[in-house]
């Protein structure tokens, strides 16, 4: 197949979530022009701990099966300041800044930090936001982690929440759950002529009733969601991952179904995909290729619409490609049959299927039409599914087909799909 230039755009379904590959605040930028309205934001930026955070890349179809030597690690992202805090706070400002301007005047910002960067931070979003725009200093609590015995040892993270505008959407009955049946020492247990479960205190002459059935409201130490385990099925192998439920439950709290959300430091794509779980929109960007493509693999398996912004995106030469494409009766078949990429030969692995080919990490078919690539089908790894099917489809209809390879060592390639003439 015939190598061709990186397209502009790459388009899934309706295409309106939007992934961007680049910097925080020049992104942002960006969509302030092209957007009316973001209901919430999450930032969950670098914290300035100097750590490098890796990305554990499984490959191919033992790979994805678990198999130890066929995991490899990459470095997903660098959180070092040569410059000194004042460079991570002059970002940070500049980020936090920019998400303001993009949010609706009832909209709000999560920022979520830890020991390292919280006391400067609070101090930056109440001189960008105003003191009076605070409203909670959440604490996510996790047990994760080893214990230390020279100091307390370090179990949360906090999130702070600001407003925009002097009021903010929030709604608690989107979060509640139910109080249950735990018994409270100081409370005598009762049941109401409907049968309801209640627990019940007296104070002066009045009695209290708090009945099991209703919803209980989140306060603001979560001690309820766990940091993902190594083996959570959700782990995308991003080290810093959050989980989705923690996303869900700043969402329920603060969007409705179709509201925009943001996050410019996307990572792994947590907001993106509990915002598709939840049906809202997203505005997402991160620095790094690699965190843009986590995001689209998990907006595409949640069957979300979305386009990704291709430039920043790697565009790659230097593979052999060889897959073949025949008529069908609604268009054209793609048949993958070898994809090899310099150094890419420590990784194969004896059990594969005649077509199967280990670095293809995702890959799609579409067309291609002034620089907008749609994708009109795409397979992808994941622990479900570890061997790729081998063909996809492409319909009729104006454009180029094409052909787009996410290979497992990060580079991607595209190609226009020859019509394969029988010679
Ligand atoms: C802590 S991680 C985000 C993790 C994410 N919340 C998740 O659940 O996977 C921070 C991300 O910020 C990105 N990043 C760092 N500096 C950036 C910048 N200036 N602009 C955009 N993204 C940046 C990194 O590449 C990294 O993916």
């Amino acid at each position: 197949m015939k190598p061709i230039a990186r397209p502009d755009r790459e388009i899934h379904g309706d295409g309106v979530s939007r992934l961007c590959c680049g910097d925080a605040a020049a992104t942002l930028a960006r969509w302030h022009s092209a957007h009316d309205g973001v209901q919430m934001a999450y930032m969950d930026p670098p914290f300035m701990s100097g750590g490098a955070y890796q990305f554990r890349q499984r490959i191919g179809v033992e790979g994805w099966r678990g198999h130890r030597e066929l995991v490899r690690s990459r470095i997903a992202y660098i959180d070092r300041w040569p410059g000194g805090p004042e460079q991570y706070l002059s970002m940070m400002e500049q980020a936090v800044a920019l998400t303001r301007e993009l949010l609706r005047e009832d909209g709000c910002l999560f920022l979520h930090v830890d020991w390292r960067s919280a006391g400067d931070l609070r101090v930056m979003l109440d001189r960008v936001f105003g003191r009076r725009a605070f409203v909670n200093e959440i604490i996510w609590a996790y047990e994760s982690g080893g214990r230390t015995t020279t100091h307390f040892s370090r179990k949360h993270d906090t999130i702070f929440l600001y407003r925009k505008g002097k009021s903010f959407f929030f709604d608690p009955s989107a979060i509640g759950t139910a109080r249950g049946p735990q018994r409270r020492n100081h409370m005598r247990r009762g049941v109401d002529d409907d049968g309801r479960v209640y627990y019940a205190i007296n104070s002066g002459e009045r009695e209290y009733r708090y009945y099991e059935d209703e919803p209980v409201y989140p306060g603001d130490v979560w001690t309820d969601i766990s940091h993902l385990q190594q083996r959570d099925p959700e782990r995308t192998g991003f080290e810093t991952q959050k989980p989705v439920a923690l996303l869900q439950r700043m969402l329920l709290a603060t969007t409705r179904e179709d509201d925009w959300v943001c996050d410019p430091f996307a990572g792994s794509g947590t907001t993106a995909a509990a915002a598709a779980s939840l049906g809202r929109r997203v505005l997402t960007a991160d620095a790094s290729p690699l965190s843009v493509h986590q995001t689209r693999r998990r907006l595409a398996a949640a069957g979300s619409g979305f386009t990704v912004e291709l430039d920043g995106m790697p565009s790659d030469t230097d593979a052999e490609l060889s897959a073949q494409s025949s008529p069908t009766d609604g268009g054209l078949r793609v048949m993958l049959h070898s994809f090899r990429v310099p150094g890419g030969e420590r990784y194969s692995t004896p059990s594969l299927l005649p077509w199967e080919d280990t670095l293809v990490d995702y890959w799609s078919a579409g067309r291609l039409l002034d620089g907008e690539y749609t994708v009109h089908s795409f397979d992808m790894r994941s622990v479900s599914h570890p061997a790729l099917d081998g063909s996809l489809t492409i319909a009729h209809g104006p454009g180029v087909p094409a052909v787009h390879i996410v290979c497992a060592l990060g580079g991607e390639y595209w190609y226009e799909a020859e019509r394969y003439t029988g010679e």
